[in-house]
């Protein structure tokens, strides 16, 4: 069988880790030459390289810190230099914009610093990441955004942090708006609790609260968001854009 993504090229942000590791296996084995961002992860960056490859696949790694105000520049500049190398051009087909943090906290709790360090990789980031994406993006190409299900269901020590979603959330459906003429979709996918380094904090005192809110009750894992962004990523999915794709297991829908 064919795989829906070969010959296309993708760039998974914070692909060394969690839920963005999952996402780089699941383009690579629909085919997907997969561009592996790390920022700070080198080892945990080769192992999803390795994994890939392993599988059949193909994947490279990129590394640049996404806190720094070059970041994004800095991660172009290698991303064009592998594919020039390769191809000879730069073109890019599917922008998955997955690095995060996610420094809990009231709204009380979180000092400047963490708060400029949460816009910094939250916002600013994936924002000039799809900028520099937009130029590089072939016809029918994809942006796929993390955002979360806290911009629906209020968490209150997750007060800085949602509003970085908040942001994903319409920067998705303008830029969705934006790039169609170029029948370029852009889309977000929504997780609740997913068993990541991330959620580790949350996870540690026990399942049975986050389970309490969810209808589906089982922990969410990173192949579960994946499964969605590989969907998202695929031709199949060429007539939706501007959305936000729950994908929490019904967090916050049942009584
Ligand atoms: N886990 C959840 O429950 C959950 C729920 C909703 C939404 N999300 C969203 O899903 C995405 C992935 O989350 P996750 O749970 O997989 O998180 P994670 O396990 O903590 O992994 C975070 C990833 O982001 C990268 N990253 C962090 N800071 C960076 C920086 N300064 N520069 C470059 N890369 C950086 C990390 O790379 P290095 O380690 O190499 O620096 C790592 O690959 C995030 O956008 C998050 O907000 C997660």
């Amino acid at each position: 069988m064919t795989k829906p993504l070969l010959n296309k090229i993708a760039l998974v942000t914070g692909a060394s880790r969690g839920i963005g590791r999952a996402i780089a296996l699941a383009l690579a084995a629909d085919g997907a030459l997969v561009a592996v961002h790390y920022g700070a992860s080198q080892q945990a960056g080769e192992e999803t390289v390795a994994t890939i490859k392993a599988a059949g696949g193909e994947a490279f790694l990129v590394q640049a810190d996404l806190e720094k105000p070059d970041g994004p520049q800095h991660l172009f500049a290698r991303l064009d230099a592998e594919l020039n190398a390769r191809f000879g051009t730069n073109h890019l087909d599917i922008l998955v914009n997955n690095a995060g943090v996610a420094p809990f906290g009231e709204i009380g709790q979180l000092d400047e610093a963490s708060f400029d360090r949460l816009i910094a990789i939250n916002v600013r980031a994936p924002y000039f990441l799809a900028q520099a994406a937009a130029q590089r993006l072939r016809d029918g190409g994809r942006v796929i955004n993390l955002s979360s299900a806290v911009t629906r269901v209020g968490v209150g020590a997750a007060v800085a942090y949602s509003a970085t979603k908040g942001f994903i959330d319409s920067f998705t459906l303008s830029l969705a708006s934006g790039l169609a003429s170029r029948a370029i979709t852009v889309n977000a996918v929504a997780p609740g609790v997913i068993d990541t380094d991330m959620a580790a904090p949350m996870l540690s005192g026990g399942v049975d609260f986050v389970l309490a809110k969810q209808a589906l009750k089982r922990v969410g894992k990173p192949e579960d968001v994946a499964d969605v962004v590989r969907f998202l990523a695929s031709p199949a999915a060429g007539w939706v854009t501007g959305q936000v794709i729950d994908t929490s297991g019904g967090s916050g829908i049942a009584f």
